[in-house]
């Protein structure tokens, strides 16, 4: 399949597109992406009202059963949708669509493309070639780093953006579906990362959240030596970009959290005070059963470091609860680390066996109840130190970057700290995109308030 982009056709009215974007981050950054193809090849605007589009895009994620499940039911509720005008399309992407490929089209037959993350750049030629052909069209192969190279300049949406720095991830979680769906670890060249950036800087961008399944494995090529940088470098590079106020990265990976980040977090001020370091668990026997690739010591070591180098940080984790074989004992060394390592944010989850995974092949031992309450009393633990962590925060001023309408309350906004926590306060639209000081003045259950200084007490 040819990758030039066709361009759009002025005498046509506007083509309008439904998208539905499930999953990580990495998705999000993806389905903005799949708009901005299709802006620039068949003048696509994107769409609210499903009734006004003819194009209906689900951008997937597999990583647990019930993420999976869910878009065949979705797709069940379109069928109406697609028969009710002639020409609708409908296209799933993503890690369900990666991992099912053609089964997909087969299974759902109102499907007519089918295509993965690393493919979403030929949308255009599979949307043409659908249309032309009359029948599905399917391509959910790893074409490499291709992807990146054949997107138009970012758009930026406001004052924060996500950039992929690499694709997939090589590190084989006996548990996780993504190595499979996303294929292996593939970083962007240095120069393209930089130039996205830029990009987006010059277009008001003041923060941005570089994003990758496994960000600590980044080595892009620089230049065209044989020479790599590595994530914490390539902060240095973009702390140097003027007008970038602040960078965050996520997923980092325990094991590959190198001395060198610890040291930014000490040496580079642009870097925010949130670090996300998913652990899983607490118990070295799970670690291992997991093939993680640290111990509970290694990790604990790495979490008294990086808080000598960033005393106020927020660290934030992921837990799942009820692997194979996971024993009351195991989960207490899990409560115990929570404890030690006092994480005030955690995405928590239920073990689901995936298959072609090689945990699916270990007998799923722990029963739902005790999964469910292990969850629960996970959850409200983390929950103390949360609200312990806001609570902390009432009385300081907080430098917050303001990015919106606060969502409820005329007159106010919304920013977020460098520990990413959200701010309502009132103040005027005007301060969208800059960095302003901000008395935090209350801890409400989700977000904080604060006031600028001067103002009066709501
Ligand atoms: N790359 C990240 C890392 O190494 O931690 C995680 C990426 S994964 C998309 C996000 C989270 O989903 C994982 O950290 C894990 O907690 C959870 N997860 C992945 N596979 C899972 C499974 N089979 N069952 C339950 N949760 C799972
Ligand atoms: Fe999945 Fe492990 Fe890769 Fe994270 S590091 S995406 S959990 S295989
Ligand atoms: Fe889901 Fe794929 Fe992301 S499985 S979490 S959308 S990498």
């Amino acid at each position: 399949m040819s990758d030039a982009v066709p361009s759009a056709s002025p005498s046509r009215p506007q083509r309008k597109l439904y998208l539905i974007s499930w999953g990580c981050q990495m998705n999000d950054y993806d389905s903005a992406k799949m708009a901005d193809v299709l802006a620039a090849s068949h003048g696509y605007a994107r769409t609210d009202k499903p009734e006004e589009a003819d194009l209906l895009l689900l951008n997937t994620c597999s990583v647990r059963e019930k993420a999976q499940e869910k878009v065949f039911s979705e797709l069940g509720r379109w069928r109406d949708w697609k028969q009710a005008a002639p020409g609708r399309v409908i296209g799933v992407g993503g890690c369900v669509a990666s991992q099912e490929g053609e089964a997909l089209a087969e299974r759902a037959p109102i499907v007519d493309m089918v295509f993965g993350p690393q493919t979403l750049h030929r949308l255009p030629q599979m949307l043409d070639a659908t249309r032309a052909a009359q029948r599905p069209m399917v391509d959910v192969s790893f074409p490499e780093i291709e992807k990146f190279d054949r997107l138009p300049e970012p758009v930026a949406s406001g004052p924060t953006a996500f950039v992929s720095i690499m694709e997939g991830c090589s590190k084989f979680c006996t548990f996780c579906v993504v190595p499979y769906t996303r294929g292996a670890e593939v970083s962007r060249p240095l120069d393209d990362v930089l130039l996205e950036c830029a990009q987006l800087v010059e277009q008001g961008v003041k923060e941005i959240t570089l994003l990758g399944q496994n960000v600590n494995a980044y080595r892009g090529r620089m230049g065209d030596t044989a020479e790599t940088c590595d994530l914490a470098l390539l902060i240095d590079y973009l702390a140097q970009i003027p007008g970038l106020a602040r960078i965050r990265y996520t997923t980092s990976h325990p094991a590959e959290f190198t001395d060198a980040l610890i040291e930014s977090f000490a040496a580079q001020p642009k870097l925010a005070s949130y670090l996300h370091l998913p652990v899983q668990s607490g118990s070295d026997r799970i670690l291992g059963m997991m093939k993680r690739g640290y111990t509970r010591a290694q990790f604990l070591d790495k979490i008294r470091r990086v808080r000598a180098a960033r005393p106020d940080l927020s660290l934030s984790s992921d837990f799942i609860v009820g692997f194979p074989t996971e024993s009351d004992d195991d989960f207490m060394q899990t409560m115990d680390l929570i404890a030690e390592a006092r994480f005030d944010c955690a995405f928590s989850f239920n073990y689901s066996p995936r298959p072609g995974t090689p945990a699916a092949n270990l007998r799923d031992t722990v029963p739902q109840e005790v999964k469910e309450q292990r969850l629960a009393i996970l959850q409200a633990r983390i929950r103390q130190f949360d609200d312990a962590f806001r609570q902390a925060l009432v009385g300081t001023t907080q430098r917050i970057l303001v990015e919106r309408p606060a969502r409820r309350g005329e007159g106010r906004m919304a920013g977020r700290t460098s520990c990413n926590r959200v701010v309502n306060f009132e103040g005027p639209e005007t301060l969208i995109g800059r960095l302003v000081d901000v008395e935090i003045t209350e801890a409400a259950s989700n977000s904080l308030r604060g006031r600028l200084p001067g103002a009066e007490a709501a």
